[in-house]
């Protein structure tokens, strides 16, 4: 839809013309390698996509933000003075739990009528909560008079609002890239530092195809959490036993190692395995990209899955088919879920000229094993947060 579209949909809703409108958006995210160690004090190697969400905005005057969406019914007025009071909104709490923090961190909120769209697959795994809160964010403080945005501090106070507003225990990952993606560049992240650099996304002859398993959602959430806490578990194991660490990523595996027998529970030693085997991947995946060894960058993608698979047990049946369907067929570098898991996407490096016969081959494959068709997505690396300028 463009975006004169959406203001007229905007004006059919909030009423009044266009002459105060502003449009923001963010972008959603894949995560090349690095997974589930952002929270660990991890590297992580992301990339913002061209699918965003888009929030159109105005002033209203008011002492209240009004949230309405072009694909949902649902319609939100929200009390500027009492923000605490939507955490359990059917759909809107992502978006006043970052006027919250905003707020709690002193910025002025003002009053507002927002209307939002988005083209980042819902629930597909690609931060599209994520896009939605840092496009809130960028909106809310650029209708309140800031001028010169520091999105690291948007990605910070987004994560916020997800942790203790909506009660999702996420990492950074996602909020940061999808602040400050850069257009043809992937992002390496140190999640403990919050230093970062761009790095070119020259895959050569290869491409990124995305493949959506379409899973049914299971308890998503409950099981990110619980994978959360059992690597605070094993850290705690660690730690009692003669380590000092803050996370579980400053080890290597030899490191790790030296602590094994102190662990009687072999799951939480195979989810702390996961994070360092996995952290060393994700820095030696970085060399090899900017080295041009696509091949060699691609075997570490698998070599990431068989890790989340076996040792993190974030996968599912699903993520499982598409990812042994991708391994087998021609063109194929490598290959991996991506994001949080249990579900959501795979992305697999393709040859470009192989792309179309890998989907179709995976269309087929995926719902005979399964019985689910699949959706794909093409997706060059996107820019981060912004204010649409150019839209009248
Ligand atoms: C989700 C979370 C991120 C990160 C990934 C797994 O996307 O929001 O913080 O932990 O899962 O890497």
């Amino acid at each position: 839809m463009s975006y004169q579209e959406l203001v007229k949909q905007y004006i059919s809703i909030y009423g009044g013309t266009d002459t105060d409108i502003r449009i923001f958006e963010a972008p959603g995210r894949i995560n090349l390698i690095g997974e589930h160690i952002d929270y660990n004090g991890g590297h992580v190697f992301p990339v913002g996509l061209e699918y965003t969400n888009i929030v159109v905005a105005r002033p209203n005057g008011k002492n209240e933000i009004n949230l309405a969406a072009s694909d949902l019914p649902d319609r939100v007025c929200a009390k500027i003075d009492q923000l605490t009071d939507y955490k359990h909104l059917h759909w809107g709490s992502y978006q006043l739990g970052v006027a919250y923090e905003l707020q709690q961190a002193g910025f002025a909120i003002v009053g507002c009528d927002l209307y939002y769209h988005g083209t980042v697959p819902f629930g597909a795994g690609l931060s599209s909560s994520a896009s939605i809160e840092v496009a809130t964010a960028t909106a809310l403080l650029s209708l309140g008079g800031e001028e010169k945005l520091d999105f690291k501090q948007i990605a910070v106070l987004c994560q916020r609002a997800e942790n203790q507003y909506v009660g999702m225990n996420c990492g950074i990952m996602d909020q940061f890239i999808s602040a400050l993606a850069k257009k043809d560049h992937a992002m390496i992240l140190d999640c403990a530092t919050l230093d970062y650099q761009y790095v070119p996304l020259d895959l050569g002859r290869y491409t990124i195809v995305i493949t959506n398993t379409n899973a049914p959602h299971k308890l998503t959430e409950t099981q990110y959490n619980q994978r959360r806490s059992e690597c605070e578990q094993a850290l705690a194991i660690i730690n009692q036993n003669g380590g000092s660490y803050k996370y579980l990523c400053e080890m290597d595996e030899a490191a790790l190692k030296t602590y094994q027998d102190q662990f009687s529970d072999e799951m939480l030693y195979r989810r702390a395995r996961h994070c360092v085997t996995e952290e060393a991947r994700t820095k030696k995946a970085v060399e090899v990209l900017r080295s041009g060894d696509i091949e060699a960058f691609g075997q570490l993608l698998k070599e990431a899955n068989v890790s989340i698979r076996d040792d993190y047990e974030a996968t599912g049946p699903e993520l499982d088919a598409a990812y042994d369907v991708a391994v087998s067929l021609p063109g194929v570098a490598g290959s991996r879920m991506t994001g949080g898991g249990f579900g959501g996407c795979n992305i697999s490096i393709v040859e470009k000229d192989m792309a179309g016969a890998f989907e179709a081959q995976m269309a087929v494959q995926y719902e005979r094993r399964t019985g689910i068709k699949p959706s794909f997505y093409r997706s060059a690396a996107g820019e981060g947060a912004r204010e649409v300028k150019d839209w009248r």
